[in-house]
């Protein structure tokens, strides 16, 4: 059932110190209120919003939390450039149905003399975890950190970073948290191109060219609907189809088993097929999940 968001006046829906997120959020819980978490960087798309729709309408109170995490971005990665809009953010997280909006400095959630990491484990190792070393290390300490200072009950992520999502239901496994860790469906333009507050930094032909990443992962799910079981033969035919987009450099093809992420020879069971590909210095990914 949909709860009424909370009453509180405009002041108190943006929520800068951990200690004072911390409080409320305690008080929600020893008052018998469920809490759901929208995780964010901010630049909040259609893809967000649905996850703070979802939260919404499972939960008496709804945090959405802006943090661009210096945490989880390599050293020549975009963590300067990245979009900052707190302001816009807050408007569509509001409209979409959040109560609050947790958006604290960097200084506030890693003070001077921080000293302890999230050590994620193999299903970290493949996919993007191999190509941006130290990245799901930072996601995983920073979701522990604001998972904590919300006492989420719930807490939502977006399919489209599923291996962040595997990640992190094995974190919330394996330090026994008490959130429920739900992942939802990746949210798409009409032509297909995966909701991401990276598009914006392609230009426009690299935009008419970047529907090649759900294009072939359209193909591949045809193929597979046909019957094909052989990953090499789906994998050959996705990079032919990829190679079709002159701008599009692949970054990695993997096809693996959904549960453990481990690359499979011959398909079967639920399966992620992941891909990452540059368009320029913008590196985009998309995936699906699919039973074979
Ligand atoms: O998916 C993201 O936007 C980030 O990785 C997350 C989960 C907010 C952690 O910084």
């Amino acid at each position: 059932m949909r709860d009424k968001p909370l009453d509180l006046t405009k002041e108190q829906r943006v929520i800068k110190s951990p200690r004072q997120i911390q409080e409320l959020a305690f008080k929600l819980r020893s008052q018998g209120d469920s809490i759901g978490l929208v995780p964010t960087m901010g630049a909040l798309h259609e893809g967000h919003l649905s996850l703070v729709r979802a939260a919404r309408e499972e939960n008496k109170a709804v945090i959405v939390s802006v943090f661009v995490n210096p945490g989880q971005f390599g050293p020549h990665e975009d963590f300067n450039s990245y979009p900052r809009n707190l302001e816009q953010d807050t408007q569509l997280a509001l409209r979409a149905g959040a109560d609050l909006i947790f958006a604290p400095a960097a200084a506030d959630i890693y003070p001077d003399g921080y000293q302890n990491f999230v050590a994620p484990g193999p299903l970290a190792q493949g996919l993007c975890g191999a190509k941006r070393p130290g990245h799901f290390r930072g996601v995983c300490t920073v979701v522990l950190k604001l998972l904590q200072l919300t006492a989420a009950s719930r807490a939502y992520f977006g399919q489209k970073d599923a291996q962040q999502l595997r990640v992190i239901q094995q974190m919330a496994k394996d330090f026994d948290l008490e959130a429920q860790i739900k992942g939802l469906p990746i949210v798409r333009e009409a032509d297909g191109l995966a909701l991401s507050s990276r598009n914006i930094y392609l230009n426009e032909e690299e935009r008419q060219q970047s529907t090649i990443l759900f294009q072939s992962l359209r193909l591949a799910q045809d193929l597979i609907a046909a019957g094909q079981r052989e990953t090499n033969t789906i994998s050959r035919q996705i990079k032919q189809h990829i190679n079709q987009a002159p701008l599009a450099r692949l970054d990695y093809l993997e096809i693996v088993d959904w549960a453990d992420l481990q690359p499979l020879k011959q398909l079967t069971g639920q399966i992620l097929i992941a891909l990452a590909v540059y368009f320029g210095a913008t590196r985009l990914i998309d995936n699906i999940i699919l039973d074979a």
